[in-house]
C-alpha cells in the first residue's frame, strides 16, 4: 500500500534496526503477519467501554465492528482502553475526572504508534474528556457515539432516563409510590444498551460531535441496539483510514466556524447547558478562540426544532424515526456557516441537503418552530463578574424576571441537611442560593444545581423556584436554575456573600443577575470572608484543585490548554 504521507507509525514499525525489530515482535505474540508493519495505517481505537459505565457497556461489540472496516480499507486496527466515566456511580462526580481522562487519551495517542484515532463514547463525560485529549495530538480523529437506549416505557408511559430521576421525591412525596412502583420503573427506563435516551448531556455531546464535523453524518441519533449502529461503526472504521491518507486532522475541522455551528445546532437541539462547559473547554485544546459570550451572540436567538424531554416530549428514538440530526442540519442552513468540513470531507451542510423529516411533531421546521428563541443566556452582573448561564428553554416563563428573598445554603450538605425542615423560612417566591458546588468548592463541579424543591412547596403543588448555584445541572433536569456562577464562592466570588434575606434580582431579557445590597455592604463582606479549607491535600485532586480554571473558561486544567502535537517529547530510538 502506497500512502502520500510517511506514517506516523513508521517511525516505529517501518525501519531495519533493533528497536523496529522490538516495536514489532512483541505485536507478533498476537499472531499478526509481516505485511500488518508494511508501512499500513495503524488505527488506534480509543475504547470508553467498562462495565462500571453501563452506558458504554456495548463499545467492545462495536469496537470488533470497527476493526472489520479498518482492515477492509487496508489499515490495521488495535483497540486500547482509557479511563472510563460512569456518570451514575462515580464519585463525587465524573466531571472530576473528565480531564483526567483527556490526559490518559492525549498520551496513549501521543506515546504509541498510532496513525488515526476512533474514539467510542457514550456516557456524558466519555465524549469530552476523549475528544479534549485526541485534540491535543492533532491526528485525524473519527467519533463513534455509542448510541442512546430505547425508549423508556412504564405502565403505558414514555418516560426518559435520567428525567425521570428528578422527579422521584415528588412521586414518592406526593404520588405515594411505592417500593415495587420504584423497581418497575428501573426496569422499564432501562430497556437496553446506551447511554440516557432525552436530550440529557450524552445525547447533547453526540449531537455536538456530529455538528462539529466529528462523525459520519447521522451517527448521534442512531439508538445503541440498531444494526445501523454498526454500520456506521464499520464505514467509520474505512474511513480513518482514508482520513490518515488525506492527513485530515481534527485542526482541520475544528475551526471556529465549525464551533458556531455546534453552538447553533446545540440551541436548536434544546442540548444540555454541559454543552457550554465541554466545548469550551475543547475549543481550548485545539486552540480555538471561544468565549462565554459567543453561547449568546451565537445561540441565544435562534429557533428550537427539536421536541425532546427534559424540556420537550419526545425521545432520542423518535428523534431518529423522524431524521435525526440532519434533518436539523438541514433546516437550520441559514444560520450555519457552509465553509466548514466534516470527517467524509464534505461541508456539514452538504451532507445534509437531502434529509428527509418524518415526523415533524418531532423536529419542527424553521417556519413553524416550536420556539423562536432557544439557547443559552449568559448572564452578568455583580452576582457572576464572570458570568452565569440559564437554559430558558427549560425553565417557567413566570421566573424568567424575577425578584426574591435569598435562601442560603453554604453547601450541597448542608442543603440536604435543612431543605426538607418543616421550620425551613421559604416559599415559592424566594431564591434557593447554592454556594460551594463549583471545580474547586466541590472538586469536580457536581451536576447539584437543580436541587429539589422543599417537600413542604411540593406538597402545596409548587413546581419551579429559581435556583441558583456555581454548579451544574444534568442535561437531563429543568427548571428556573442558573448555574457556572463565576467566579465560584469557594475562592471568594460574591456568591460567597450571599446571606440569607438578601434580595435577588434575575432578568433574563435582560441578561442580569443582581445581588441587591450596597457597594458598601458588599465591600464589608469582601473584606471579612475567609476561604474555606481546601478539599484535599495530596494525589490528582489536590492537582486538579491546584490547576483547575472556572467554569466560563471551561473548567479545564490550566496547564492542559492548547495542545502537543503529535511529537514524542524525547525520542531514542
Ligand atoms: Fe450515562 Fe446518562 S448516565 S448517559
Amino acid at each position: 500500500m502506497s500512502t502520500q504521507k510517511k506514517l506516523r507509525s513508521s517511525d516505529w514499525f517501518g525501519k531495519q534496526d533493533k528497536m523496529s525489530f522490538v516495536h514489532r515482535s512483541w505485536f507478533r505474540n498476537q499472531g499478526y503477519p509481516d505485511d500488518y508493519f508494511m508501512n499500513r495505517p495503524v488505527i488506534g481505537i480509543c475504547n470508553t467501554w467498562s462495565e462500571l459505565t453501563p452506558c458504554n457497556g456495548h463499545l467492545r461489540d462495536i469496537a470488533e465492528v470497527v476493526k472489520r472496516g479498518v482492515l477492509e480499507a487496508g489499515g490495521v486496527p488495535f483497540e486500547f482502553p482509557v479511563t472510563s466515566l460512569g456518570e451514575t456511580v462515580m464519585r463525587p462526580t465524573t466531571m472530576l475526572f473528565r480531564n483526567l481522562t483527556s490526559m490518559d487519551v492525549e498520551e496513549t495517542i501521543r506515546a504509541n504508534p498510532i496513525d488515526g484515532v476512533v474514539l467510542l463514547t457514550g456516557c456524558d463525560k466519555t465524549t469530552p474528556s476523549t475528544i479534549m485529549g485526541a485534540c491535543s495530538v492533532d491526528l485525524p480523529t473519527i467519533v463513534i457515539p455509542g448510541g442512546a437506549m430505547l425508549n423508556g416505557h412504564f405502565r403505558g408511559e414514555c418516560i426518559g432516563s435520567g428525567t425521570f430521576n428528578w422527579m422521584i421525591k415528588e412521586k414518592q412525596g406526593v404520588e405515594n409510590y411505592t417500593m415495587q412502583d420504584i423497581l418497575e420503573v428501573e426496569t422499564g427506563v432501562a430497556r437496553s444498551q446506551g447511554h440516557c435516551m432525552t436530550m440529557g448531556t450524552a445525547s447533547t455531546m453526540a449531537c455536538m460531535s456530529e455538528a462539529l464535523g466529528l462523525t459520519l453524518p447521522g451517527a448521534a441519533a442512531i439508538p445503541a441496539v440498531d444494526a445501523r449502529k454498526k454500520l456506521l461503526a464499520q464505514l467509520s472504521g474505512r474511513r480513518i483510514v482514508e482520513m490518515v491518507k488525506e492527513d485530515l486532522k481534527l485542526s482541520r475541522i475544528l475551526t471556529r466556524n465549525a464551533f458556531e455551528n455546534a453552538i447553533v445546532i446545540n440551541s436548536a437541539i434544546g442540548g444540555s447547558s454541559n454543552f457550554i462547559i465541554h466545548l469550551l473547554a475543547i475549543a481550548g485544546r485545539i486552540g480555538v478562540p471561544l468565549s462565554l459570550e459567543d453561547f449568546d451572540v451565537t445561540g441565544s436567538r435562534v429557533p428550537l426544532l427539536v421536541n425532546l424531554k427534559p424540556s420537550g416530549k419526545f425521545l432520542m428514538e423518535d428523534f431518529y424515526y423522524s431524521g435525526g440530526l440532519p434533518v436539523v442540519i438541514r433546516e437550520m442552513q441559514p444560520y450555519l456557516n457552509s465553509d466548514v468540513i466534516t470527517v467524509n470531507g464534505k461541508s456539514l451542510c452538504d451532507n445534509c441537503t437531502i434529509s428527509p423529516c418524518y415526523n415533524t411533531d418531532v423536529i419542527a421546521t424553521l417556519q413553524a418552530p416550536l420556539q423562536s428563541e432557544a439557547g443559552m443566556v449568559v448572564l452578568k452582573g455583580n452576582l457572576c463578574e464572570q458570568g452565569a448561564v440559564i437554559k430558558p428553554v427549560a425553565a417557567s416563563a413566570h421566573l424568567l424576571k424575577h425578584r426574591g428573598r435569598a435562601v442560603v445554603f453554604e453547601c450541597i450538605e448542608d442543603y440536604i441537611a435543612r431543605i426538607d425542615d418543616p421550620d425551613l423560612d421559604i416559599d415559592e417566591n424566594c431564591v434557593i442560593v447554592l454556594k460551594g458546588a463549583g471545580p474547586v468548592g466541590y472538586p469536580g463541579m457536581p451536576e447539584v444545581g437543580n436541587v429539589d424543591l422543599p417537600m413542604k412547596l411540593l406538597q402545596k403543588g409548587v413546581k419551579d423556584m429559581v435556583r441558583i448555584s456555581d454548579g451544574r445541572m444534568s442535561g437531563t433536569a429543568g427548571g428556573t436554575v442558573v448555574l457556572h456562577v463565576s467566579p465560584e464562592s469557594a475562592i471568594g466570588g460574591v456568591l460567597a456573600l450571599v446571606h440569607d434575606g438578601d434580595m435577588i434580582e434575575l432578568d433574563v431579557a435582560a441578561r442580569k443577575l443582581h445581588l441587591d445590597i450596597t457597594d458598601e455592604e458588599l465591600a464589608a463582606r469582601k473584606a471579612s470572608w475567609q476561604p474555606p479549607a481546601p478539599m484535599a491535600t495530596r494525589g490528582y485532586v489536590k492537582f486538579y484543585i491546584d490547576h483547575v480554571q472556572q467554569a466560563h473558561l471551561g473548567a479545564d486544567l490550566d496547564i492542559l490548554r492548547n495542545g502537543s502535537g503529535a511529537e514524542v517529547i524525547r525520542d531514542l530510538h
